[in-house]
C-alpha cells in the first residue's frame, strides 16, 4: 500500500506529527500546499492532519472535495490545545466535523505557541 501523509501546519504541532507518522510508516510527507504538484492517483492512502480551529478541522471539507473524485482511503488527524483526557469535549469536535464512522480520526493533543502565533499575526498586517 502506498501512503502519504500531507498536512497544513501554522505553528509547527501538526507538522511535527507529520513527521512523526511519515517516519514511523516510512512514507512521502506533504504540506497542503504543494497538493496540486501531486499525483494523487499514485496513492492509495492519504493521511490528512492539520489543526482544529474554533471547533473546526482546518481544511477538512476541502480536503474531502479534492479526494472525492479519487479511489484512495482517508485518515484524518488533528492537533488541538483540548488534553486528550477530556473525551467529552473531543468526542464533540468529532461529532461536528464528521457525519458518520466512515473515516478514521485520530486526535492529537498539542498545545498553543504564543510565540509563533505573535509572529504570525505581525505577517499578517
Ligand atoms: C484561534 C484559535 C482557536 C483554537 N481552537 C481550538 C479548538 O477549538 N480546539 C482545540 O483543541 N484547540 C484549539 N486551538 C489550538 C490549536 O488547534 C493548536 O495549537 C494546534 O495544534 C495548532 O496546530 P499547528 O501548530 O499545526 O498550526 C486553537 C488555537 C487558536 C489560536
Amino acid at each position: 500500500m502506498r501512503a502519504i501523509v500531507i498536512y497544513k501546519s501554522r505553528t509547527g504541532f501538526t507538522k511535527k506529527y507529520a513527521e512523526w507518522i511519515g517516519e514511523e510508516l516510512k512514507c512521502e510527507i506533504a504540506v497542503y500546499s504543494d497538493m496540486n504538484r501531486l499525483t494523487l492517483s499514485d496513492f492509495d492512502l492519504v493521511i490528512y492532519g492539520s489543526r482544529v480551529h474554533a471547533g473546526k478541522i482546518d481544511s477538512l471539507t476541502k480536503i474531502k472535495g479534492i479526494l472525492g473524485n479519487e479511489k484512495c482511503e482517508l485518515i484524518v488527524f488533528a492537533t488541538g490545545a483540548t488534553p486528550a483526557a477530556a473525551t467529552e469535549e473531543i468526542e464533540k469536535t468529532k461529532k461536528s466535523n464528521f457525519h458518520d464512522d466512515t473515516i478514521p480520526f485520530f486526535y492529537m493533543q498539542s498545545g498553543l505557541s504564543y510565540e509563533k502565533m505573535a509572529h504570525l499575526f505581525y505577517v499578517n498586517i
